[in-house]
This record gives structure tokens, sequence and C-alpha cells, in this order.
């Protein structure tokens, strides 16, 4: 390995999940970040860009959008024309503003849930009426509920915003799940709007499967990425919107730019580290890739025979783990976390929100996170196998 994804990294003076930590031996496996620390060519990206000078005003330049298409190009095999791409500020922000550029204060907009809770308002944002498309959860597994879905088309929804691959399920869609989406989408002329913001982190051969590189429905669809949770980098501001539709794409720019922000002029430190990652991280990613997998088996294997379980997630870095067998309410999966355990992670409750129909609690998920070093996950299960002795 050139990287070493075991070196133990103080997070506690800067991270607000490991601020819970300083004065307790607490291990937060909570929020969608990684305990590893930045990946060193993008910190010499940045030290060169400082010693540069130069922070006047400035602009993307043709290389910058390369190292997008180029890492596109070497995860999915799409050559995407560079004129698709839109610079933005992040992911969320971006996922907020085009849902503005296709709809009007009343519209419908349909979010599915279990969902990560910001994504989960922004159904709801500038005088939007939010629909809730839950996933339906079987033998351990989520799928889409269509029956549902087109329900909600049928009644005037403007726009999916679709988690793909999902948080906090870790569901990655197939191609069949995709087409049929598409399909409903275009018979009731319905955008689609993707966070993909986890899609380079897959296993087991699952495909991300993009609406803007399907032919029949690449013209409604946006989708966002950033290197945020592909190489840790969630500190920085900066991602890209992938736009087939010229119009579309227009209108996007013009939606984020109405906000204040001029989508070809990024701050000089965040286009320097995200062209770094996508440029010189290719080993960076690889090597995390089957660490974190390492981890997934890890904590799998100390799950078994527990009344609580959990399934390899189809992407992602995070373990939606079902604890209902407890019986317990959140309050009490908070108790049990914080005080015996000694290991939090996010309770179920944080997919679902009360301000929205159908409110369904999550009281029989928590979701923990295995973006960590392998001595914390082997730590962090020990207490938890420990606790059901
Ligand atoms: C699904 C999803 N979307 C968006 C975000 C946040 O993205 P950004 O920080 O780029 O706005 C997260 C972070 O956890 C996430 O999991």
């Amino acid at each position: 390995m050139k990287y070493n994804f075991d070196e133990a990294f103080d997070r506690r003076p800067l991270s607000g999940k490991w601020a819970c930590a300083i004065g307790n031996d607490l291990i937060p496996l909570s929020v969608a970040d990684m305990d590893f620390p930045l990946m060193p060519e993008v910190g010499e990206a940045i030290k060169k860009a400082v010693d540069m000078r130069d922070f006047g005003y400035q602009s993307m330049k043709e290389h910058h959008y390369q190292a997008v298409l180029d890492w596109i190009k070497k995860r999915t095999g799409e050559d995407i024309p560079r004129e698709y791409l839109l610079n933005t500020p992040g992911v969320l922000y971006t996922m907020r503003c085009a849902m503005y550029a296709v709809t009007n204060p009343g519209d419908k907009v349909v979010i599915q849930t279990p969902l990560h809770t910001p994504s989960i308002k922004s159904a709801s944002m500038m005088g939007r009426i939010p629909m809730k498309n839950w996933l339906i959860y079987k033998d351990g597994k989520y799928t889409m509920d269509f029956d549902h879905l087109e329900k909600c088309f049928r009644e005037g929804a403007k726009v999916l915003m679709m988690c793909a691959p999902n948080n906090p399920t870790g569901r990655v869609w197939t191609k069949e799940e995709m087409d049929t989406v598409a399909d409903l989408a275009n018979k009731y002329n319905v955008y689609i709007i993707a966070d993909e913001i986890h899609r380079d982190i897959l296993w087991d051969g699952h495909k991300h499967i993009s609406p803007t590189s399907m032919p029949s429905i690449k013209d409604r669809s946006i989708s966002v990425i950033s290197t945020s949770k592909t190489f840790n980098m969630g500190g920085f501001h900066i991602g890209t919107a992938i736009i087939p539709n010229a119009e579309l794409l227009a209108k996007v720019r013009d939606m984020l730019y109405n906000f204040g922000y001029a989508c070809g002029m990024p701050t000089v430190l965040d286009r320097e580290a995200q062209t770094a990652a996508y440029t010189q991280g290719e080993t960076w990613y690889q090597e995390m890739m089957s660490y974190v997998e390492g981890n997934i088996s890890l904590a799998l294997d100390y799950l078994d025979g527990l009344p609580i379980h959990a399934q390899k997630p189809d992407g992602t870095f995070l373990l939606w783990v079902d604890i209902s067998e407890l019986g317990i309410n959140n309050e009490q999966m908070w108790d049990l976390m914080r005080n015996t355990w000694k290991v939090t992670g996010d309770p179920g409750s944080y997919y679902d929100t009360k301000d929205y129909q159908d409110y369904k609690g999550l009281e029989h998920h928590i979701r923990i996170n295995l973006a960590t070093q392998r001595a914390l996950v082997e730590e962090a299960f020990d207490r938890i196998r420990k606790s059901f002795k």
C-alpha cells in the first residue's frame, strides 16, 4: 500500500463528530465523512496554489473540466461532452438550485425515504410541496415502490429527487429499476435530479446508472457529483452538475447565479484541490476502497449471531443496521450507544422527518459509518458484541 489508512489520526480538535469524544472514550461512527487525513497530493496542490499568490478573480480552465471528464471516464467508461458540465459549489446546494430551476412555489417534489436529512428538507424549500415515496423494506433489502411513485407523478409531481446510491440504505439502483423510473418520468413529464455524491463507492460489481447517461431520460435529467465522499473532501465546497440538455443547464446555471454563485469561478483552493484529487487520486481511491471493504467485512463478521443485523451495502461506506429485534425506541437507542456501547452511529430517525406526511420514525435502524481506521472498527464492534453477552 502506498498510503497508510491505519495511521492514527486525531480528529478531536476540529471535527464536530469527534468533539464528543473529548474527555471520554466514545467512538463516533456517525456523520458520513472518513477518519482518514487529506490525500497528500491534494495538500501539495493547495500549497502550490498558495505559493503562486494569485487570489484574484480566476476562472475554471479547460484542464480543470478535463480532470472531471477523465475521472468519470475512468469510473464508468462514459465519454461525456464538456458542454454537459457545470461547475458548482457542492452537492446539496446544487440539488436545491436545480429543483428551484424546474419548479415553482406550490409544485410537488418527490423524495425517496429513508434519506439523508438535509436532502429530505430540500423537498419543502421555497414553498415546494414534498411527497415522500417510501422505499419498501423486505428481508433486509430496500426496493422502490413504483406503484406509489406513479401515484405521486399522477398527482402532479414535477420532479423526483433521487439519491443514487441511496444514503442511508446503501442501495445502488439497478438498470431495471432505473429503466422503470425513466419510463414513469417520461410518461408524466417529470424531471429527475440525482444526488450522486456516493457514486464512486460501489461494491461487488454493482454498477451506478446515472439518469444523465440514459438516452430515454437524459434530456430531463440532472446529476450532481463531487469529491466529497470519494476523497473525503467534504470540507471543500466544489462539485459538478452533469446536464445533457443545454436549455436545462442554462436554467440551473442562472438559478445558481441568482443565489450569487458564478459557476465558472470557484474558489482557487477548491478548484485546485478537486483537480488534484481527480488527476492524482486513482491509487488513493483504489487503496481506500479495498481498506474500507475490509472494514465492512470485519463489521459484518462481528455482527454475526447478534440480535442486530446488517447486509453488505451495494455501495457507500455506511452500514444500515436493523435493530428492530431489540424492541427499543430512539431515546433508548441513544442511551445504549452512548452509555453501554460507547460507540455512536446515527439513529434511524435522522432519515425521516416529522414535518411531512407519512412519518415512520425509523426506530428500527441505525447507520454506522465504516470509513475509519481498522483498529477503531475492531474496538467498536468488540464493544458492541460484548454488550450482548
Ligand atoms: C446523499 C448526500 N448528499 C449530499 C451530501 C452533502 O453534500 P455537500 O457537502 O457537497 O453539499 C451528503 C453528505 O453526507 C450526502 O450523504
